[in-house]
This record gives structure tokens, sequence and C-alpha cells, in this order.
């Protein structure tokens, strides 16, 4: 049967919103083109309205709608989803899995023939259209496929791709790297309040400085080396901020923090 519709998402949650969003914005598809479930009658009524995709409550019936099926549901309802696919994803589906820690090989092993299965991290900031997704293709997905998801993605970010054996380490960085610069950007707040600047001055200073400094490395291609350098004049205040940095150990503890974060990974993949 010919897919009548492009995309399916099964889970409707707040990733697959900031997709949805991202992918009709970028106007990458039409409304008609996409479809949704949920458990949640709810979450159906708010997408239907607020973006014009066709709803459904359906996840086997939903699937057999489309080429590419995008599982969005928590880690902790994939058993359950993939037994409802398990007859209505066809050799012909592309299978891409937001899922946090499910390995390709075993969502490809719910199925009775080869699926073609994408794993795909993304952040939080694809909510706001500033997303970074790392895309892995599972043994039977062609280069193609990735392709496929690549343009998904690219609606709401940043996408690398990379070998599967890295998404732990993926998640322990980007997966996990917006809390750890919401911390970064709380403390710079503070900082700014205790030299007695008003909060929300001090807030906005610190988000943006954030923002900017991020923008410049990746639109200049400098290494963030060269630009700290360029900043920092000789016996001048940034210098002396830096040192304090380095006194304080901050380098170490990112490097801790994303180290911690990989190795927690690593042992809930093994549950
Ligand atoms: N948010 C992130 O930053 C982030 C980053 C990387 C990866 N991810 C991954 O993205 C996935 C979705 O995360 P999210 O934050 O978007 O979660 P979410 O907001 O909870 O969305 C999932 C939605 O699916 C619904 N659902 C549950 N069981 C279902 C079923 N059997 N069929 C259809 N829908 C079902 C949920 O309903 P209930 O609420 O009633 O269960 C919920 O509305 C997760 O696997 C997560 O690991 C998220």
């Amino acid at each position: 049967m010919a897919a009548s519709r492009r995309l399916v998402f099964i889970g409707g949650g707040n990733m697959a919103e900031a997709l949805l969003r991202g992918i009709l914005a970028a106007n990458r598809m039409r409304p008609q083109d996409i479809l949704a479930t949920d458990v949640r009658q709810e979450r159906l009524a708010h997408l239907e309205t607020a973006y014009r995709i066709a709803v459904s409550s359906d996840n086997a019936a939903a699937a057999r709608q489309a080429a590419t099926v995008l599982l969005a549901v928590k880690p902790q309802h994939m058993d359950g989803v993939l037994a409802e696919l398990k007859d209505a994803v066809g050799e012909g589906h592309l299978l891409v899995s937001i899922a946090a820690g499910i390995p390709t090989a075993a969502i490809a092993a719910r199925f009775p023939h080869p699926v073609r299965v994408i794993r795909v991290m993304p952040n939080t900031p694809a909510l706001v259209l500033e997303g970074v997704s790392a895309l892995a293709g599972g043994s039977h997905a062609t280069p193609r496929d990735l392709e496929t998801a690549r343009e998904l993605f690219e609606a709401v970010g940043n996408v690398v791709i990379v070998d599967e054996s890295l998404m732990d380490a993926v998640t322990g960085l980007s997966g996990s790297g917006p809390a750890y610069v919401f911390l970064i950007i709380e403390a710079l707040a503070d900082a700014g309040v205790k030299a007695g600047l008003p909060r929300d001055i001090a807030l906005t200073l610190a988000a943006q400085t954030v923002r900017g400094a991020a923008r410049l490395v990746l639109e200049t291609g400098k290494h963030p080396g060269v630009l700290k350098d360029m900043v920092a004049s000789p016996a001048g205040t940034t210098i002396a901020g830096l040192h304090a940095l380095e006194q304080g150990g901050v380098r170490a503890a990112l490097i801790n923090a994303v180290e911690a974060a990989v190795r927690r990974a690593q042992e809930l993949g093994r549950r």
C-alpha cells in the first residue's frame, strides 16, 4: 500500500511538538503530510488545533499510513509501542527513534523481518529551533535514510552523524549539556547581582553572553582558545577573571560532569 502521509509521530509530547513546529516552520512538509498519535486525548486535540495535522490514538493504523515512523515516546513506553507496531511496520518503513538509551538493534530485534532504524539524540533547545541532534544508523539503515532523518532534524537545529557506539558520549555532552549551561548562566547572573546589577539585567547579560559566545565559535570556525585570547588583553580584566576560573577548576569540573553523565548513560543502557 502506498503511504498516504510522509511522517507519523508515535507519541505527541514535547519533543514531537518541537520537531513538528520546526518541520512546518521550515516548510519541509505540509500539515496534511503528517500524523501524530498519543494516549492523551488532550495532546491530540492540541496538536490538531495548533498545527492542523491529522491525529490518531491507534499506533498500528497510524504507522501503516506513512513511510517514516518517528518513535517519540519515553523509553519506558517503547516496549509496548513496538509490540503494537510489530505487524504494522514492514520492510518499506523507516523507523526513527529519539528514545534515550535504546539501541537500534534492540528495536530491530522486535520485528520478524529486517527493519531500517535510525537512532537520534536531540536536545531541549530544539524547542526554540536551536537544538543539536546526533544521528546514528542501525545495521539496515541506508545513507539515504540518514539523509531523510537529517532533513527532519535540521528543522530544529544542527545535525551531526556519529557511529552508534558514540551515543552515550553524545548523551553526556549535548543531551545533558543544556543543564550544565543553565547552571553556568545562573551562576553568572548571581555574580552580576553580587556586583550590584538588578537580577533581570544580570540574567539577560549572562544568557546573551553565552549565546553570543557560542555563535562566535560556530560562525567564525575559530578555535575557542583563539577567541579567548582575542579578548584577554595584557594585565586586563578578562585575564584576571580567567585566572580565577582556572583556580576554581572549571575546566576539570566540566570534563568531570560530561564523564559522569556518560558513565550514567552506560549504566542505564546495561539495565
Ligand atoms: N525532552 C528531551 O530533552 C529529550 C532529549 C533527547 C531525547 N528525548 C527522548 O524523546 C522521547 C520523548 O520525550 P518527551 O520529552 O517528548 O516526552 P513526553 O513529553 O512525555 O512525550 C511522550 C508522549 O507520548 C505519550 N505516550 C505514552 N505512551 C504512548 C503510547 N503507547 N502510544 C502513543 N503515545 C504514548 C505520552 O503520554 P503520557 O504522558 O500519558 O505517558 C506523552 O504524551 C523520550 O524517549 C526521550 O528519551 C527527549
